[in-house]
Protein backbone atom coordinates (compact mmCIF):
# COMPACT_ATOMS: atom_id res chain seq x y z
CA UNK A 1 0.00 0.00 0.00
CA UNK A 2 1.17 3.49 -1.16
CA UNK A 3 2.63 6.12 2.30
CA UNK A 4 3.50 8.89 0.04
CA UNK A 5 2.26 9.42 -3.15
CA UNK A 6 2.77 12.04 -6.12
CA UNK A 7 -0.28 12.08 -8.44
CA UNK A 8 -0.05 13.12 -11.53
CA UNK A 9 -3.15 14.46 -13.67
CA UNK A 10 -4.77 16.22 -16.54
CA UNK A 11 -7.50 17.41 -14.03
CA UNK A 12 -10.91 17.49 -15.08
CA UNK A 13 -13.82 15.78 -13.74
CA UNK A 14 -12.78 12.47 -12.95
CA UNK A 15 -9.55 13.43 -12.11
CA UNK A 16 -10.57 15.28 -8.93
CA UNK A 17 -12.39 12.71 -7.10
CA UNK A 18 -8.75 10.66 -7.40
CA UNK A 19 -6.97 13.61 -6.08
CA UNK A 20 -9.88 14.32 -3.20
CA UNK A 21 -9.61 10.24 -2.72
CA UNK A 22 -5.85 11.01 -1.59
CA UNK A 23 -5.99 14.18 0.09
CA UNK A 24 -8.57 13.42 2.35
CA UNK A 25 -7.05 10.34 3.25
CA UNK A 26 -4.93 9.43 6.38
CA UNK A 27 -3.59 6.79 4.38
CA UNK A 28 -1.44 8.33 2.24
CA UNK A 29 0.69 11.59 2.48
CA UNK A 30 0.06 13.21 -1.02
CA UNK A 31 3.80 14.86 -1.98
CA UNK A 32 2.23 17.00 -4.93
CA UNK A 33 0.34 17.19 -8.52
CA UNK A 34 1.99 17.28 -11.26
CA UNK A 35 0.20 18.53 -14.71
CA UNK A 36 0.41 17.14 -17.91
CA UNK A 37 -1.30 17.67 -20.75
CA UNK A 38 -4.16 15.52 -21.61
CA UNK A 39 -8.22 16.79 -21.11
CA UNK A 40 -8.36 20.04 -21.49
CA UNK A 41 -6.26 23.40 -21.95
CA UNK A 42 -3.11 22.80 -19.55
CA UNK A 43 -3.59 26.19 -17.93
CA UNK A 44 -7.20 25.48 -17.15
CA UNK A 45 -6.20 21.81 -15.48
CA UNK A 46 -3.52 23.86 -13.46
CA UNK A 47 -6.59 26.03 -11.99
CA UNK A 48 -8.75 23.08 -11.31
CA UNK A 49 -5.78 21.03 -9.44
CA UNK A 50 -5.56 23.74 -7.34
CA UNK A 51 -9.09 24.17 -6.95
CA UNK A 52 -9.95 20.36 -6.06
CA UNK A 53 -7.17 20.95 -3.43
CA UNK A 54 -8.56 24.43 -2.27
CA UNK A 55 -12.02 22.17 -1.46
CA UNK A 56 -10.22 19.94 0.63
CA UNK A 57 -8.06 22.61 2.43
CA UNK A 58 -4.89 21.50 1.58
CA UNK A 59 -3.96 24.40 -1.24
CA UNK A 60 -1.50 25.42 1.14
CA UNK A 61 0.24 22.14 1.74
CA UNK A 62 0.57 20.44 -1.52
CA UNK A 63 2.38 21.88 -4.21
CA UNK A 64 1.77 21.68 -7.76
CA UNK A 65 3.95 21.28 -10.34
CA UNK A 66 3.49 22.03 -13.88
CA UNK A 67 4.79 19.37 -16.30
CA UNK A 68 4.19 19.38 -20.02
CA UNK A 69 2.16 20.91 -22.25
CA UNK A 70 2.43 18.81 -25.36
CA UNK A 71 3.25 14.85 -25.78
CA UNK A 72 6.24 13.91 -26.18
CA UNK A 73 5.91 13.36 -30.28
CA UNK A 74 1.88 13.51 -31.43
CA UNK A 75 -0.42 16.54 -32.23
CA UNK A 76 -3.70 15.48 -29.06
CA UNK A 77 -7.56 16.77 -29.00
CA UNK A 78 -8.71 17.42 -26.05
CA UNK A 79 -11.60 15.74 -24.46
CA UNK A 80 -13.94 18.73 -23.75
CA UNK A 81 -16.98 16.93 -25.15
CA UNK A 82 -16.59 14.65 -22.13
CA UNK A 83 -15.54 17.32 -19.31
CA UNK A 84 -16.61 20.31 -20.98
CA UNK A 85 -14.87 23.41 -22.19
CA UNK A 86 -12.94 24.22 -18.86
CA UNK A 87 -12.72 20.32 -17.77
CA UNK A 88 -15.24 20.69 -14.57
CA UNK A 89 -18.31 20.82 -16.20
CA UNK A 90 -20.33 23.72 -18.22
CA UNK A 91 -20.40 26.16 -15.02
CA UNK A 92 -17.13 25.92 -13.05
CA UNK A 93 -14.05 27.27 -14.33
CA UNK A 94 -11.82 28.44 -11.14
CA UNK A 95 -9.37 31.11 -11.04
CA UNK A 96 -7.26 30.32 -7.75
CA UNK A 97 -4.94 32.60 -7.14
CA UNK A 98 -2.77 29.63 -6.16
CA UNK A 99 0.76 30.10 -7.08
CA UNK A 100 2.24 27.21 -9.14
CA UNK A 101 5.32 25.48 -7.56
CA UNK A 102 8.83 26.20 -9.04
CA UNK A 103 10.27 22.94 -11.12
CA UNK A 104 9.01 21.59 -14.06
CA UNK A 105 7.34 18.61 -13.31
CA UNK A 106 9.44 15.47 -14.50
CA UNK A 107 12.42 17.26 -12.98
CA UNK A 108 10.56 17.08 -9.49
CA UNK A 109 9.40 13.82 -9.92
CA UNK A 110 13.00 12.82 -9.91
CA UNK A 111 14.40 14.68 -7.18
CA UNK A 112 11.02 13.23 -4.88
CA UNK A 113 11.98 10.05 -5.70
CA UNK A 114 16.32 10.30 -5.18
CA UNK A 115 15.19 12.35 -1.81
CA UNK A 116 12.92 9.05 -0.73
CA UNK A 117 14.03 6.17 -2.46
CA UNK A 118 11.73 3.25 -2.61
CA UNK A 119 8.81 5.36 -0.43
CA UNK A 120 7.06 7.39 -2.89
CA UNK A 121 4.13 5.85 -5.53
CA UNK A 122 3.17 7.43 -8.42
CA UNK A 123 -0.37 7.87 -9.22
CA UNK A 124 -0.84 8.28 -13.26
CA UNK A 125 -3.93 9.65 -14.07
CA UNK A 126 -2.64 11.71 -17.06
CA UNK A 127 -1.03 11.05 -20.48
CA UNK A 128 2.23 9.67 -19.40
CA UNK A 129 4.30 12.44 -21.14
CA UNK A 130 5.37 13.44 -17.70
CA UNK A 131 6.34 10.08 -16.64
CA UNK A 132 8.63 9.06 -19.83
CA UNK A 133 10.21 12.28 -19.34
CA UNK A 134 11.34 11.84 -15.68
CA UNK A 135 12.70 8.31 -16.85
CA UNK A 136 14.59 10.67 -19.55
CA UNK A 137 16.35 12.23 -17.12
CA UNK A 138 16.77 9.20 -14.42
CA UNK A 139 17.18 5.93 -16.01
CA UNK A 140 16.94 4.31 -12.55
CA UNK A 141 13.46 6.06 -11.79
CA UNK A 142 12.42 2.23 -11.25
CA UNK A 143 14.71 1.41 -8.69
CA UNK A 144 13.61 4.89 -6.65
CA UNK A 145 9.75 4.02 -6.55
CA UNK A 146 7.48 2.05 -4.86
CA UNK A 147 4.72 1.42 -7.46
CA UNK A 148 3.24 3.10 -10.37
CA UNK A 149 -0.02 2.83 -10.61
CA UNK A 150 -1.17 3.39 -14.09
CA UNK A 151 -4.79 4.90 -15.44
CA UNK A 152 -4.41 4.17 -19.17
CA UNK A 153 -5.36 1.64 -21.93
CA UNK A 154 -8.10 -0.89 -23.05
CA UNK A 155 -7.43 -4.55 -21.81
CA UNK A 156 -9.10 -6.31 -24.42
CA UNK A 157 -12.13 -3.65 -24.89
CA UNK A 158 -12.53 -1.09 -27.11
CA UNK A 159 -11.47 2.25 -26.40
CA UNK A 160 -13.05 5.23 -25.38
CA UNK A 161 -11.46 7.54 -28.01
CA UNK A 162 -11.14 5.68 -30.92
CA UNK A 163 -12.38 1.93 -31.41
CA UNK A 164 -9.01 0.91 -31.02
CA UNK A 165 -7.65 3.12 -27.81
CA UNK A 166 -8.11 4.89 -24.12
CA UNK A 167 -7.58 8.63 -24.03
CA UNK A 168 -4.41 8.58 -21.96
CA UNK A 169 -2.30 6.06 -23.71
CA UNK A 170 -3.66 7.75 -27.24
CA UNK A 171 -3.01 10.71 -26.17
CA UNK A 172 0.60 10.18 -25.78
CA UNK A 173 1.41 6.47 -27.68
CA UNK A 174 5.19 6.86 -27.20
CA UNK A 175 5.44 8.09 -23.99
CA UNK A 176 3.06 4.97 -22.74
CA UNK A 177 5.51 2.52 -24.76
CA UNK A 178 8.81 3.66 -22.69
CA UNK A 179 6.54 3.89 -19.53
CA UNK A 180 5.68 -0.05 -19.87
CA UNK A 181 8.37 -0.83 -21.25
CA UNK A 182 10.51 0.70 -18.33
CA UNK A 183 8.54 0.41 -14.82
CA UNK A 184 6.96 -2.30 -13.08
CA UNK A 185 2.96 -0.84 -13.49
CA UNK A 186 -0.26 -1.48 -11.62
CA UNK A 187 -2.23 -1.14 -14.89
CA UNK A 188 -5.91 0.42 -14.35
CA UNK A 189 -7.51 0.19 -18.37
CA UNK A 190 -10.73 1.05 -19.51
CA UNK A 191 -12.04 -2.57 -19.34
CA UNK A 192 -11.73 -2.34 -15.51
CA UNK A 193 -13.35 0.88 -15.34
CA UNK A 194 -16.32 0.08 -17.01
CA UNK A 195 -16.85 -3.37 -15.31
CA UNK A 196 -15.88 -2.40 -11.94
CA UNK A 197 -15.33 2.12 -11.49
CA UNK A 198 -18.92 3.30 -11.62
CA UNK A 199 -21.09 4.97 -9.22
CA UNK A 200 -24.18 3.62 -10.06
CA UNK A 201 -27.44 5.31 -9.24
CA UNK A 202 -27.77 4.41 -5.68
CA UNK A 203 -24.77 5.60 -5.07
CA UNK A 204 -25.49 9.01 -6.93
CA UNK A 205 -28.94 9.01 -4.62
CA UNK A 206 -26.78 9.31 -1.90
CA UNK A 207 -24.39 11.91 -2.79
CA UNK A 208 -27.65 14.12 -3.98
CA UNK A 209 -29.17 13.86 -0.92
CA UNK A 210 -25.93 14.81 0.97
CA UNK A 211 -25.40 17.75 -1.47
CA UNK A 212 -26.93 20.37 1.05
CA UNK A 213 -24.63 19.70 3.73
CA UNK A 214 -21.09 18.44 2.03
CA UNK A 215 -19.31 20.31 -0.25
CA UNK A 216 -17.66 17.77 -1.97
CA UNK A 217 -21.25 16.57 -2.99
CA UNK A 218 -21.72 19.92 -3.82
CA UNK A 219 -19.25 19.96 -6.17
CA UNK A 220 -19.64 16.57 -7.49
CA UNK A 221 -23.37 17.99 -8.47
CA UNK A 222 -22.13 20.57 -10.12
CA UNK A 223 -19.42 18.83 -11.53
CA UNK A 224 -21.03 15.56 -13.09
CA UNK A 225 -24.26 17.42 -13.73
CA UNK A 226 -23.77 18.16 -17.73
CA UNK A 227 -24.52 14.37 -19.20
CA UNK A 228 -21.45 13.77 -21.39
CA UNK A 229 -21.25 13.12 -25.01
CA UNK A 230 -21.81 9.39 -25.55
CA UNK A 231 -18.32 8.08 -25.84
CA UNK A 232 -16.92 5.20 -28.52
CA UNK A 233 -18.15 2.96 -25.44
CA UNK A 234 -21.77 3.20 -24.86
CA UNK A 235 -22.88 2.35 -21.04
CA UNK A 236 -25.69 2.42 -18.57
CA UNK A 237 -26.49 6.51 -18.71
CA UNK A 238 -27.55 5.98 -14.80
CA UNK A 239 -24.21 5.18 -14.25
CA UNK A 240 -20.98 7.39 -14.17
CA UNK A 241 -17.30 6.01 -14.70
CA UNK A 242 -14.80 7.11 -12.58
CA UNK A 243 -11.51 5.51 -14.08
CA UNK A 244 -9.14 7.95 -11.56
CA UNK A 245 -10.77 7.59 -8.65
CA UNK A 246 -10.76 3.82 -9.61
CA UNK A 247 -7.04 3.91 -9.80
CA UNK A 248 -6.11 6.67 -6.80
CA UNK A 249 -8.47 3.70 -4.69
CA UNK A 250 -6.14 0.88 -5.89
CA UNK A 251 -3.17 2.63 -4.67
CA UNK A 252 -4.87 3.71 -1.50
CA UNK A 253 -6.77 0.15 -0.51
CA UNK A 254 -4.85 -2.56 -2.65
CA UNK A 255 -7.45 -5.14 -0.85
CA UNK A 256 -10.14 -3.78 -3.30
CA UNK A 257 -8.23 -5.97 -5.82
CA UNK A 258 -9.86 -9.20 -6.27
CA UNK A 259 -8.17 -10.27 -9.80
CA UNK A 260 -4.74 -9.83 -11.65
CA UNK A 261 -2.25 -10.68 -13.89
CA UNK A 262 1.24 -10.35 -15.12
CA UNK A 263 1.54 -10.07 -18.44
CA UNK A 264 4.19 -8.54 -21.49
CA UNK A 265 1.97 -5.16 -22.43
CA UNK A 266 3.14 -3.20 -25.34
CA UNK A 267 1.37 0.54 -26.55
CA UNK A 268 1.04 1.12 -30.47
CA UNK A 269 2.99 4.44 -31.40
CA UNK A 270 2.67 4.22 -34.43
CA UNK A 271 0.22 7.81 -36.03
CA UNK A 272 -3.65 5.89 -37.59
CA UNK A 273 -6.20 3.42 -36.94
CA UNK A 274 -4.24 2.13 -33.66
CA UNK A 275 -2.59 4.57 -32.29
CA UNK A 276 -2.52 4.21 -28.43
CA UNK A 277 -3.65 0.37 -28.81
CA UNK A 278 -3.03 -1.81 -25.58
CA UNK A 279 -1.49 -5.17 -27.13
CA UNK A 280 -1.87 -7.92 -23.55
CA UNK A 281 0.53 -11.03 -24.27
CA UNK A 282 -1.93 -12.96 -22.26
CA UNK A 283 -0.60 -16.22 -23.76
CA UNK A 284 2.93 -15.28 -23.11
CA UNK A 285 3.57 -15.81 -27.01
CA UNK A 286 6.04 -12.89 -27.57
CA UNK A 287 9.56 -12.17 -26.35
CA UNK A 288 8.83 -9.53 -24.19
CA UNK A 289 9.35 -9.96 -20.35
CA UNK A 290 5.74 -10.00 -18.30
CA UNK A 291 5.47 -7.27 -16.06
CA UNK A 292 2.57 -4.84 -15.92
CA UNK A 293 0.08 -5.92 -13.57
CA UNK A 294 -2.75 -5.99 -14.94
CA UNK A 295 -6.19 -5.06 -12.46
CA UNK A 296 -8.61 -7.31 -13.54
CA UNK A 297 -11.22 -7.33 -10.87
CA UNK A 298 -11.92 -5.05 -8.33
CA UNK A 299 -14.52 -5.22 -5.46
CA UNK A 300 -17.34 -2.93 -7.07
CA UNK A 301 -19.39 -2.09 -3.70
CA UNK A 302 -16.18 -1.26 -1.94
CA UNK A 303 -15.11 0.89 -4.31
CA UNK A 304 -18.50 2.88 -4.28
CA UNK A 305 -18.71 3.02 -0.52
CA UNK A 306 -15.11 4.45 -0.48
CA UNK A 307 -15.61 6.87 -2.69
CA UNK A 308 -18.95 7.64 -1.57
CA UNK A 309 -17.53 8.33 2.08
CA UNK A 310 -15.16 10.79 0.25
CA UNK A 311 -17.67 12.66 -1.24
CA UNK A 312 -20.79 12.42 1.55
CA UNK A 313 -18.45 12.39 4.25
CA UNK A 314 -15.10 13.98 3.65
CA UNK A 315 -13.63 11.32 4.63
CA UNK A 316 -12.63 8.17 2.83
CA UNK A 317 -11.42 6.48 5.89
CA UNK A 318 -14.79 5.70 7.41
CA UNK A 319 -15.43 2.30 7.31
CA UNK A 320 -17.16 0.24 5.06
CA UNK A 321 -18.46 -3.18 5.12
O1 LIG B 1 -9.74 7.43 -20.52
C1 LIG B 1 -9.96 7.98 -19.25
C2 LIG B 1 -8.80 8.81 -18.80
O2 LIG B 1 -8.58 9.88 -19.74
C3 LIG B 1 -9.07 9.51 -17.46
O3 LIG B 1 -7.86 9.67 -16.78
C4 LIG B 1 -9.63 10.83 -17.88
O4 LIG B 1 -9.43 11.85 -16.89
C5 LIG B 1 -8.77 11.14 -19.08
O5 LIG B 1 -7.53 11.65 -18.62
CA1 LIG C 1 -7.22 11.94 -16.08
Amino acid sequence: MADRVIIDTDTATDDTLGILLAVLSDRVDVEALTIGAGNVAFDRQVENAKYTLQLADAAAEIPVHEGARSPLVKEHEHATQIHGEGGLGPDLVPETDVPSAEGFAPEYIVDAARERPGEITLVCLAPLTNVALALEREPELAELLADVVVMGGNVHTAGNVTPAAEFNFWVDPDAAKIVLDELDVTLVDWGLTLRDGTLDAAAEERITDAAGDSRFAAFYETVFQSDPEPDATVIDRDETLQPDALATAIALVPELIEQRGTYAVDVDEREGLTRGHTVVDTNGVTDREPRTDVIESVDTDGFRQLLCNTIVHGDPDRSFE
